[in-house]
């Protein structure tokens, strides 16, 4: 397709009438810097829930738009969050994923956060306790007090998720959210939750056809589990899509019936009787928060998904499933089964999204054609209407002070400079 069919396309099916994005912004790496800059360095993120951190001492690492993070519950219980970057010269302090602090790390001491170069020791909030042969090399120029570890603005809220913003004091989170989370807040809130699954998977697709795809029912045609039990009964049709300031999405609920896939003979067909409190018995509620993390309870399991871009064309992606702190041994087993059937990485319902979206990394590849990927399914922000998109890439358009369906600033735009690269196969594996 040249782009001059691609525009005759766009007039013959009626321009704004049938709403779409260009698909340059899922492969142009210009496009993805900016995105860093202006859309994942200036937002609240979701990174993890307070259960993880369950230890006074615990602590966590990751990394927000290319700077590393420390998310750490202090020795007085607060949890937060630090640049994982030594003040000194920049070395990397914590270097596991997980762990506690209470365990020296090289060099260093139990309880403190050390830093193997050069031995400058740091407790759990943040404070300087040590600088060797300071007196010695600094005289009076530099004291442990005029050093601390960054810190980043953090948050504890919403069911003991834990939210981080890498901006200068940034807007209360509350204000970002205003009130699209009330209605999962009764669910989530009513007593205290905790994660019993995380899986992390590297991703090659743009990170934001992975929010796409929790952002939209229409491909339930891809699932098969969901049509029989969700698609096919009754109050599929009725679910709402309810869209917020800033970009968050809901989705109303309705009751899952599993025993239509299942089968009354089937042991877990019986099994579901969990379901979180307040929730109808395998009701389905679904909550997308802009830029790229999505809370889906259904029934006994909530599973959140919550993304760190690479690039333009892989996404890491972590997904969590959380049950009730205080479930027996035997309701836990329940809850982990009840998730891992559908949503583990062998479930019925997760790998076939990876598909698609896999499938959409393969297509749209950098250099390529501008395709136009249409939005614009509207049904009365009913199940299948595609608001969830168009409210996304309002905001994203926005932020970016780029229309998302004419991100060059006219109708064409720039040819991408690089030659089109096409997926290779070898042996049937994708070889680059
Ligand atoms: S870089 Fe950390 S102590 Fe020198
Ligand atoms: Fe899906």
């Amino acid at each position: 397709m040249t782009l001059d069919s691609t525009l005759a396309w766009r007039q013959r099916l009626g321009g704004a009438k049938l709403p779409f994005v260009d698909s340059r912004i899922y492969t142009d790496p210009q496009i993805f810097q900016e995105e860093r800059e202006k859309i994942w360095r200036r937002s609240w993120l979701l990174v993890l829930h307070e259960s993880e951190l369950a230890e006074a001492l615990d602590f966590r690492t990751l990394s927000v738009a290319d700077e590393p993070l420390i998310v750490v519950r202090g020795d007085d219980g607060k949890v937060r969050a630090f640049l994982n970057v030594c003040p000194h010269r920049g070395a990397l302090l914590l270097r596991e994923p997980a762990g506690n602090l209470q365990k020296a790390n090289p060099s260093g001491s139990p309880r403190r956060i050390s830093c193997m170069f050069h031995a400058w020791q740091f407790d759990s909030r943040g404070k300087c306790l040590s600088i060797p042969r300071r007196n010695a090399g600094y005289q009076t120029r530099l004291e442990c007090e005029d050093v601390r570890l960054h810190e980043v603005a953090c948050e504890v809220a919403y069911g003991g998720f834990v939210w981080v913003h890498l901006g200068e004091n940034p807007a209360p989170l509350a204000e970002h959210m205003g009130s699209a989370f009330e209605a999962l807040r009764p669910h989530l809130e009513a007593e205290p939750l905790e994660v019993f699954h995380h899986h992390k998977a590297i991703v090659r697709t743009n990170y934001k056809l992975w929010h796409e795809t929790n952002s939209e029912f229409y491909h339930d045609y891809m699932h098969h589990f969901n049509r029989v039990t969700g698609m096919q009964q009754p109050g599929y049709y009725d679910r709402r899509y309810e869209t917020f300031p800033n970009a968050h999405v809901t989705v109303s609920s309705m009751e899952v019936r599993y025993t239509a896939y299942e089968h009354d003979e089937h042991a877990l067909a019986n099994s579901r009787d969990l379901s979180f409190p307040g929730l109808e018995r395998n009701g389905w509620k679904l909550l997308d928060l802009f830029p790229g993390a999505t809370l889906n309870l259904r029934g006994s399991a909530l599973r959140v998904d919550t993304m760190t871009p690479l690039s333009h064309d892989r996404v890491l992606i972590e997904f969590r499933g959380l049950g009730l702190k205080r479930d027996t041994a035997e309701e836990r087993e329940r809850r982990v089964r009840d998730h891992n059937t559908i949503w583990g990485p062998f479930g019925r319902n997760l790998p076939e999204d990876l598909l698609g979206v896999t499938g959409q990394g393969l297509a749209l590849r950098t250099g390529s054609e501008g395709l136009h990927m249409l939005h614009g399914r509207i049904e009365d922000a009913t199940i299948h209407d595609e608001t969830g998109l168009r409210h996304y890439y309002e905001e994203w358009s926005r932020r970016l002070g780029r229309l998302a369906s004419a991100p060059y600033g006219d109708e064409s735009g720039p040819r991408a400079k690089e030659p089109a690269r096409l997926p290779v196969f070898r042996g049937g594996v994708l070889a680059q």
